[in-house]
């Protein structure tokens, strides 16, 4: 909580509005924090205990500013298990959105599909997840000024705001899926085998982020909604290779549904 604290109070000094949303920006993503009308601007670096990132195709930065006349702030760049940083640091800048006043959280990120239904290039919301193969970020001892030692997750990711979501998207005329999401360390993509347990378990797409920044946000009372950007086809039928490249392009293509939704989305906040 100390680190926590520091944090806070080191941003604070930086910008002095309380952000309403909080964004965080999945790989290929990056572009949206041009929608927003950017006040302040925080490198990863300079903020007391903030982990920094270090992954290609992600920047660096808090950015603090409006977005659909509401006061937000963004990750354009997040933190992932892959690349070395504990759970505990995968959900700091999380806990730190919510103690400077964020009371939405909406998350986004590139993940394979093993639904049969998906394309690359869609949209898919996420309406539940699977989160037993990275650790719970909430293992150790609890943070009670933030939650409850053991968190309900009846509804990680808010009914109201993916009804939204599927009414802008409707109104827009452009298709949005709707599905479970599972999170895998990485940073290996998945063999064909593992993209076929992932589809026997329940889930529709497979992703290295996302879930244990949800559990830390439902954690501490966060409202979230998330969506994944579908960049690769897992599936036992393909043949095909997948490299990081080709993830990035597809997320990158898919951007301008993503930001309408999360654009219109904050509007009706
Ligand atoms: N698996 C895991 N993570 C991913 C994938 C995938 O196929 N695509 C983008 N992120």
């Amino acid at each position: 909580m100390r680190e926590l604290n520091e944090a806070v109070k080191f941003l604070e000094k930086q910008y002095q509005q309380v952000p309403q949303v909080g964004i965080v920006l999945g790989s290929g993503l990056g572009n949206f924090t041009e929608e927003i009308a950017v006040e302040k601007e925080v490198a990863y670096e300079d903020i007391p205990h903030f982990p920094v990132s270090t992954v290609e195709g992600h920047k660096s930065k808090l950015i603090f500013g409006k977005l659909s006349g509401k006061t937000v702030v963004a990750m354009a760049g997040r933190f992932h298990y892959y690349e070395g940083y504990s759970a505990a640091d995968i959900i700091f800048p999380i806990r730190v959105m919510k103690l400077l006043g964020v009371q939405t959280l909406l998350l986004s990120n590139a993940a394979g599909t093993v639904n049969p239904n998906h394309q690359v290039g869609d949209i898919m919301i996420i309406k539940d997840h699977i989160s037993f193969f990275t650790p719970n970020p909430l293992i150790g001892k609890n943070i009670a000024e933030l939650g409850t030692r053991f968190p309900d997750m009846s509804e990680p990711y808010k009914l109201h705001l993916i009804e939204k979501a599927k009414a802008i998207a409707l109104a827009h005329n452009f298709d949005v899926k709707e599905g479970v999401y599972v999170a895998v360390t990485g940073p290996t993509f998945e063999t064909r085998a593992e993209y076929n347990f992932i589809k026997v378990i329940g889930a529709d797409v497979v992703g290295m982020s996302t879930v244990q920044e949800c559990i830390a946000a439902n954690h501490a009372g966060m409202e979230v909604f998330a969506m994944s950007v579908v960049t690769d086809i897992g599936m036992i039928e393909h043949h095909n290779t997948i490299t990081h490249e080709e993830v990035l392009a597809a997320a990158k293509a898919a951007e301008p549904k993503l930001a309408t939704i999360f654009k219109e989305l904050v509007a009706a906040i």
